[in-house]
């Protein structure tokens, strides 16, 4: 693994080792190894972040390293310099670079320009990093993914909702999304992920019907802030008691944050799940220092 772009590209056994090394470094944290003494770690992020940069930040500085946070408005990037001409300058000074952006296209690019290891921090695409840190928690609290049934009840095209399709291309666990009409997952993307455990449904009660773990997200990701007109379709969507009322015995609930009460999780359902889904948050920088540290290896 030369860089982490998305959950797409990666094989079962990386990401299994992946949540292993996850695993020990959070019970080792404080006194694990720090592969990254001696190097400087850039950050560019041009949408905002409280998990994803505080993660990094503090996950880079305990492996040995230094965060360099660099907003689109701090750098030339925010003037237009175009992302390969700022990945032939950074690869020539850090070691690895940190993106949170819009294009897909832009994190592949900085990878291939920049030549040092590059980690998507959530792109329109895919959101790697909350998809293995979401995966750590499926796997401490339920003891694993096999033969549980995982719902995503929102948005069917959305980054989160990409990347759990690849997680269950790539493990073998069953599926079920439930999105609005206009709001599923594309049939060509459906032929490309050839994927029969994963299920696309527009009834909400069907997707988390005996389902282990409930999912959700915001209706509006970033950069869709204006698009009240979509938020009208997902009113059935919301993860609420009644819809909870269908999941299987112990279940989970699970949301990447930040959560928009009223609209796609009531205030009730999110408090009383809080304990896994900030549990959740927390596993963002476990997960993540185990993909530095793989990245550090290579
Ligand atoms: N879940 C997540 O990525 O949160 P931030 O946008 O706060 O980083
Ligand atoms: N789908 C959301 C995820 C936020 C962590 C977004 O892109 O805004």
């Amino acid at each position: 693994m030369n860089h982490f772009l998305s959950i797409e590209e990666l094989t079962a056994a990386e990401i299994t080792a992946l949540l292993e090394d996850a695993t020990r470094l959070k019970a080792e944290r404080g006194r694990h190894e720090q592969p990254l003494a001696g190097q400087t770690w850039a950050m560019i992020f041009t949408k905002s972040s409280t998990r994803t940069r505080v993660s990094f930040e503090v996950g880079i500085r305990e492996l040995g390293g230094f965060p360099m946070f660099l907003s689109k408005n701090d750098i030339q990037l925010g003037r237009g310099e175009p992302i390969k001409d700022t990945a032939r300058v950074l690869g020539r000074m850090v070691h690895g670079c940190i993106i949170r952006t819009f294009a897909q296209q832009d994190v592949v690019d900085f990878s291939q320009y920049s030549g040092i290891p590059t980690i998507n921090a959530l792109t329109d695409d895919e959101h790697p990093c909350q998809i293995l840190a979401d995966l750590l928690t499926v796997k401490e609290a339920l003891g694993g993914w096999e033969g549980k049934k995982i719902a995503f009840i929102g948005d069917g095209f959305s980054n989160m909702t990409i990347s759990w399709m690849w997680a269950a291309k790539r493990l073998g666990f069953e599926l079920a999304v439930a999105a609005p009409t206009d709001y599923q997952p594309p049939a060509e993307f459906l032929a490309k992920l050839d994927a029969p455990n994963v299920t696309v449904t527009t009834d909400p009660a069907v997707a988390a019907k005996g389902a282990h773990v409930i999912n959700t997200d915001v209706w509006l990701s970033m950069g869709q802030e204006d698009q009240q007109d979509k938020e009208e379709a997902f009113g059935p969507f919301q993860v609420n008691a009644g819809l909870l009322a269908h999941a299987a015995e112990g279940h989970i609930v699970l949301h990447c944050l930040p959560a928009y009460r009223g609209k796609e999780i009531t205030e009730e359902v999110l408090e009383q799940h809080a304990d896994v889904i900030f549990q959740e948050a927390e596993n963002r920088l476990h997960a993540q220092k185990a993909v530095l540290v793989a990245l550090a290896k290579r």
